[in-house]
């Protein structure tokens, strides 16, 4: 009787672990289909490049629909960008040693990140130590976290806290901090620019942002970014900047348009960072499409933390068409590592680092034997704590005019072929409903304005200029 009750409760234990295997594999089984039914985006935004307007005007006769919207990415006759980039194009930049102190030292001998540190508690423990150090007792020597900061000294954001780093107990403090460089190609992704020049301006050293005059196509394309820049509409990040300009075009690239995508990040990363003077192997190096914006949290915690492993990727909260347009899941991109590492296994391309075959590449064991770290890619965030936003197609209803339009030819269906799919009420009805352009409607969990990481803190600061990103314009908010 005792052992055939022995038996049934072994049984048991056994069938709930096979269940409960069963149901963890369905999970990670569901997480992958997600990401493959949304492949379609990722695929269709890559292939499509801002081209040149005045081209396309003659092929499509409604091009001047919403043109005086869009006059920011047009060219202007008057201005000679060739001329007025000067030496912008050339110039090198030196990197400095970031003096911020970014820790302090309390009474009683803790190092504290001050922006994850409960200060006013910090005295009070101060003042405790105090008393019991008088009376003999034990120091108490410990930070004490604000909400959202984690690790002896407070200097783990909860992106990183529940994140699958293996190295999580061996985080220290660097006495220096890294710098840290960003690199984008950019084409009008002007707004979402703003958010990430602000998000990132305090973790980031030195932004690399690429511009071409040619599109993915091979076709003319306005410098548009670049009369920005020269206009004083980035000012306040100007310092920051170094401008890349790629003014050829791949060879081979017009026929095959993934040569072309590929290209820009190459030419990014390899212009950019020859041009970058001071670099030191344990820099970090971020490469991001320009609608994938790191929270400035992730960031700032790799460049004054040593410990962690490499390379490492970003889990992004994934939407359409701005905020209000939730998906399911994250996009996790790998999207960094350090310098040492870009050069001595990536060969110092970008394109190279997103892909995930690092442990083929021919300098990667030696790069680990050298280093006499293992080399384990992890990722910043989860599918529960974002560390960034991948926010696609989001525009006004012109800008996503003007990327229809503008689209190369490579990828197919090329919506902007189709009148019906350019008219901006059918465009401004797929931001309503959140449809897409082959007619089909996804499923969106409930987003609220509200939710932590809902968008970047500079546009919900600024919620009236990005109120077209923040909530739907198009619904009646009554309903
Ligand atoms: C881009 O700029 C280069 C360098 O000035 C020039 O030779 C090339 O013709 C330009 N391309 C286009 C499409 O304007
Ligand atoms: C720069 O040019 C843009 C587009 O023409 C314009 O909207 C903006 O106000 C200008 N900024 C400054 C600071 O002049
Ligand atoms: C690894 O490093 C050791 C010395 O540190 C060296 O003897 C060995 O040849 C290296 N192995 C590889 C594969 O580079």
């Amino acid at each position: 009787m005792k052992m055939r009750r022995h038996k049934v409760f072994l049984l048991c234990t056994v069938g709930l672990c096979v269940i409960s295997f069963l149901h963890y594999y369905k999970a990670l089984h569901y997480v992958s289909l997600l990401r493959e039914l949304s492949a379609p985006y990722p695929n269709i935004k890559s292939f499509i490049m801002v081209s040149g307007f005045f081209w396309r005007e003659k092929e499509h006769p409604k091009a001047h629909l919403g043109r005086e919207h869009i006059a920011v990415f047009l060219d202007n006759h008057q201005w000679d960008p060739l001329r007025s980039m000067g030496d912008l194009h050339t110039r090198t930049h030196r990197l400095q040693d970031d003096k911020t102190s970014y820790f302090v030292s309390t009474k009683a001998g803790a190092l504290c990140f001050k922006q994850g540190t409960e200060m006013a508690s910090q005295k009070d423990y101060s003042v405790k130590t105090k008393t019991r150090a008088r009376s003999g007792g034990k120091r108490l020597v410990k930070c004490v976290c604000r909400p959202g900061w984690h690790g002896p000294y407070c200097g783990v954001p909860t992106m990183v806290y529940h994140s699958n780093l293996p190295t999580k107990e061996r985080l220290t403090p660097r006495e220096t901090p890294r710098r840290v460089i960003n690199a984008i190609n950019v084409n009008h992704e002007f707004d979402l620019l703003h958010a990430r020049f602000h998000e990132l301006h305090q973790a980031v050293d030195l932004f690399l942002i690429c511009e071409s005059n040619f599109t993915a196509y091979g076709e003319k394309r306005p410098l548009s970014f670049l009369r920005l820049l020269l206009n004083g509409t980035y000012n306040y990040i100007r310092h920051k900047i170094l401008y890349v300009f790629l003014d050829h075009f791949p060879d081979g690239g017009r026929q095959d348009g993934w040569i072309a995508d590929d290209y820009l990040r190459t030419f990014l990363t390899r212009n950019g960072m020859s041009r970058v003077v001071g670099l030191r192997p344990d820099d970090v190096f971020v490469i991001n499409d320009a609608d994938e914006i790191p929270a400035h949290e992730g960031l700032l915690f790799l460049k004054l933390f040593d410990g962690w492993t490499e390379p490492f990727a970003i889990h992004m909260r994934k939407s359409l068409y701005g905020f209000f347009w939730k998906q399911f899941g994250s996009l996790e991109v790998i999207s960094g590592c350090t310098v040492g590492m870009l050069r001595n296994v990536y060969d110092g391309d970008g394109i190279k680092l997103r892909r995930r075959e690092y442990y083929t590449m021919p300098g990667f064991r030696k790069y680990e034997n050298d280093t006499g770290h293992i080399l384990v890619q992890w990722s910043v965030g989860s599918p529960f704590h974002y560390a960034g936003w991948h926010c696609s197609w989001c525009f006004t209803p012109e800008g996503i005019y003007f990327k229809l339009v503008s689209a190369q030819n490579g990828d197919f269906p090329r919506w902007g072929d189709y009148e019906d799919k350019r008219d901006l009420d059918y465009i401004r009805n797929l931001i309503k409903t959140g449809g897409w352009f082959d007619g089909s409607m996804q499923e969106y969990p409930p987003a609220d304005s509200k939710e932590h990481m809902y968008a970047p803190k500079y546009m919900i600061e600024n919620h009236e200029r990005y109120s077209y990103l923040l909530e739907n314009p198009y619904l009646d908010p009554k309903k």
